[in-house]
């Protein structure tokens, strides 16, 4: 690591000025302003009779901060929407704009930059490396952006998604649903403007699932981060603040919901109950996982103190 750029790195090694709030590019603007926007998206697969229409003009916005589901059934082309929003796939037609640049007028090198600089992942596959450990899967985009790891937000990140013991392992040694929550830590360690997230809890037990879509809930509400989420699931799409409901390429819905607070408070053990912990996670972190995101987010909040040698890479 050689280069600093944009982090708040004063908590890191303990050295330096106390943390400021969030600093990176993707939060420096406002909540409320367009983040992720696509104009007339048009993605056709094939010709002749094998001809696709998998998205049909599709318009949106979404907002800083936003916390967004796309439902919708299969085949409605959920994963294509993410895909073009994203940057992984191009539209036939139509323009996508993350934080007012258009993307599909970027050379590729331009594209792979902001990509990288700006955009987090979760695929309904992990795409982790396997010859990599957790950790070093998890800091790839930061080594490969040159940008220093903010190690309370690397502990928080890892603890609220209970990984913080499975941090040596290689993928092969770790379940798919340890897999995964590697996968969403990878996404979260840069704190993109926007990370968009194809079915991330599909591989996660009924705990795990809340746990973690409370930590992106939290990542909304708090810190202002951009979420944009496909699922299946409607007690999923439940926990956000805005559920697009695709059929058949076209939006059919759109509709805010209403923040439940405590939304998964039947599935993470009460205060006083006997109810075990979110496997993998920490009882207080299945009570609260937010709480320690806060915790990070704040200047000078972070109680605990750095446990993994997140500067070695
Ligand atoms: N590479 C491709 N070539 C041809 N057709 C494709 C391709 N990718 C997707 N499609 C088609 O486009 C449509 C939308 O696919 P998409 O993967 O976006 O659906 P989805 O809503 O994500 O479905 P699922 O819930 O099963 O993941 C489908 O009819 C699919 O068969
Ligand atoms: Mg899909």
């Amino acid at each position: 690591m050689s280069v600093a750029t944009g982090f708040q790195a004063g908590s890191y090694g303990g050295v330096g000025p106390q943390p400021q709030a969030p600093a990176v590019p993707g939060h420096a603007g406002r909540r409320g302003e367009t983040v992720v926007e696509a104009r007339g998206l048009t993605r056709v697969y094939g010709s002749g009779e094998a001809q696709v229409i998998a998205l049909d003009e599709v318009s949106l916005a979404v907002q800083r901060g936003q916390f967004v589901a796309i439902m919708g059934a299969s085949g409605s082309g959920k994963s294509t929407l993410l895909h073009c929003l994203a940057g992984l796939d191009a539209p036939t037609q139509g323009q996508v704009l993350i934080a007012g640049r258009d993307i599909t007028a970027m050379r590729d090198q331009e594209l792979t930059t902001l990509r990288r600089d700006q955009l987090g992942f979760v695929f309904q596959s992990f795409n982790l490396l396997p010859t990599l450990s957790a950790e070093e899967n998890i800091l790839l985009p930061l080594r490969l952006a040159h940008r220093k790891p903010d190690t309370d937000w690397y502990n928080a990140v890892v603890t609220v998604l209970g990984i913080e013991n499975r941090l040596e392992h290689r993928p092969s040694e770790l379940s798919g649903g340890q897999q995964q929550r590697v996968a969403v830590a990878r996404a979260l360690i840069g704190r993109p403007a926007v990370v968009f997230a194809d079915e991330p809890t599909g591989a996660l037990d009924t705990a795990s699932s809340a746990a973690l879509l409370d930590v992106l809930a939290q990542t909304c509400q708090t810190l202002g981060q951009t979420v944009v989420m496909v699922t299946h699931d409607p007690e999923a799409a439940a926990t956000t603040s805005r559920i697009i409901r695709l059929a058949d390429g076209r939006i059919t819905q759109d509709q805010a919901v209403e923040r439940r607070s405590g939304a998964h408070a039947a599935s993470a053990p009460a205060p006083g109950t006997n109810a075990p912990a979110a496997p993998g996670t920490q009882a207080q972190a299945a009570q609260d996982p937010g709480r320690q995101v806060r915790a990070a987010a704040s200047p000078g909040g972070a109680s605990w103190r750095p446990r993994h040698a997140a500067g070695s890479l």
